[in-house]
């Protein structure tokens, strides 16, 4: 049965949990219902990565204000977004959601500093001594505009190169400042907003492995010489290719042991069903196993918006329901889920919407990519036509199968018919504009 816990603000709510916690194990029949609830009783954060572009929509922020106790905005502080050109901050989306995060009483994480990664391109055109000062300006001004409103900063993402190395990634900040600019980004961060943990983070780190270690080395060295660095952040995407590993908990617990808290920041895992969920929970135990794992953030609320949203990784599917992997995450934080257990409205109905993106432009042509997602049913195909206006031709389509009737393309799968409920699949194609800049028309989904 499904425990009604009073919906108050999440301050207060908060505060509730605290009580709660307290309380448990005289009232072990009070168990939390919802994920941060249930985190809180264990004295972690449980979080999401949030999209300012969602705020918008009410069942997105419903389940974010439900669920979650702290939020990572999922691009909107990435350096593209917040200093697209030198000198010039833009805070507008990053702001969105660090007030919203905040007036519900939530933690922010921030993400993300120093990354090869969305990095205008003016930075990358810099010389070293302008890149270094560039790069502490960034620091200084970002941290600088949320100071006291950060728990946590990943100060530097992704700086090690994957495979048996164990070597630092190319990027402008390594090729050009050398192995110290990530000793330099957390010193200025740490004089920039003192109160924020500084935390290195990085994917393909989560087991022992050549990466992990190298990445572990870097954090002993810091520890013994008084670098500034409070946190790891443990990305966790997993797939089949790339699964929990075996030695998950012991890789935190020796990262943990160097005198650092760890963090899971962006976890998801591809898949469905019990699969899905049994390896949710094993990571959730693994985190509760480690004292100083002080949190855990999934990378996105729903399916339909995640990242990997073909590979279903998240706990709410596209309607919002609870998947199985989301009672197993409540049940593994010792909280008590069940009354509303997903698998959307179940009326055996298959259907699928379509939406386009102009994905790249250029003078003479652009190309297109049509998202499809299924509905509230899994689908075994779908159909939908695009309509170009004349004198455009498409040049060629991927991931889809074309049929014409003039300009009209009816668009059919070619690998990728079958979805889960709630689950996209995308096409694309490239046109010639001869002169026209028209966008084409994309027509009713159908989907059996
Ligand atoms: C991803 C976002 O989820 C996407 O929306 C964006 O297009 C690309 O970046 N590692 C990270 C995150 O540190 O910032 C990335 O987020 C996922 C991989």
């Amino acid at each position: 049965m499904r425990m009604t816990f009073l919906r108050l603000s999440r301050a207060a709510t908060a505060g509730l949990v605290a009580a709660a916690a307290l309380t448990a194990a005289a009232h072990p029949a009070e168990a939390a219902d919802t994920l941060g609830s249930a985190a809180a009783g264990q004295g972690r954060y449980f979080g999401t990565a949030v999209a300012a572009s969602h705020l918008d929509e009410a069942d997105y922020v419903s389940t974010l204000n439900r669920e979650f106790t702290s939020a990572t905005p999922e691009n909107e502080m990435k350096w593209d977004a917040t200093e697209p050109s030198r000198g010039n901050f833009t805070f507008g989306a990053a702001d969105q959601v660090v007030n919203h995060a905040r007036s519900q009483g939530m933690d922010v994480r921030g993400h993300t500093l120093v990354w090869h990664s969305q990095l205008p391109s003016w930075v990358g055109g810099l010389g070293a001594a302008d890149l270094r000062t560039a790069m502490n300006n960034h620091i200084d001004s970002v941290m600088g505009h949320y100071k006291g409103r950060i728990h946590s900063w990943d100060v530097v993402n992704e700086a090690f190169q994957d495979g048996g190395s164990g070597a630092r990634r190319s990027s402008p900040f390594q090729d050009k400042l050398g192995d110290g600019f990530i000793e330099e980004a957390f010193r200025t961060a740490r004089a920039a907003d003192p109160a924020a943990k500084l935390c290195y983070n990085d994917y393909n780190t989560d087991g022992v492995n050549a990466k992990s270690t190298a990445v572990y080395n870097m954090v002993k060295d810091f520890k013994s010489r008084g670098v500034p660095i409070d946190c790891v952040g443990f990305q966790g995407h997993f797939n089949s290719a790339s699964p929990v590993p075996s030695d998950f908990q012991a890789n935190l617990q020796r990262f943990a042991d160097l005198g650092v808290d760890v963090q899971l920041t962006e976890l998801d895992i591809e898949g469905s069903g019990t699969a899905q969920a049994d390896s949710y929970a094993r990571v959730v135990r693994a985190c509760l196993a480690v004292d100083r794992c002080t949190g855990i953030t999934v990378w996105g609320v729903t399916d339909k918006y995640s990242w990997r949203s073909s590979g279903t990784p998240l706990l709410f599917d596209g309607d919002y329901d609870e998947k199985p992997a989301y009672d197993a995450v409540l049940s593994a934080l010792g909280g008590s889920g069940g009354g509303d257990d997903g698998g959307g409205p179940g009326d055996g109905t298959a259907s699928c919407t379509a939406t386009y993106t102009r994905t790249a432009d250029w003078s003479s042509g652009y190309n297109g990519r049509v998202t499809i997602t299924a509905g509230s049913e899994p689908i075994g195909s779908w159909a939908t036509t695009v309509t170009f206006t004349s004198p455009q031709q498409v040049q060629a389509t991927w991931n889809a199968t074309a049929t014409w009737g003039g300009n009209v393309m009816t668009a059919r799968p070619s690998w990728n018919g079958s979805l889960a409920a709630g689950a996209s699949t995308s096409f694309g194609f490239t046109v010639a504009k001869n002169g026209s800049d028209a966008a084409p028309a994309v027509g009713a989904c159908t989907a059996s």
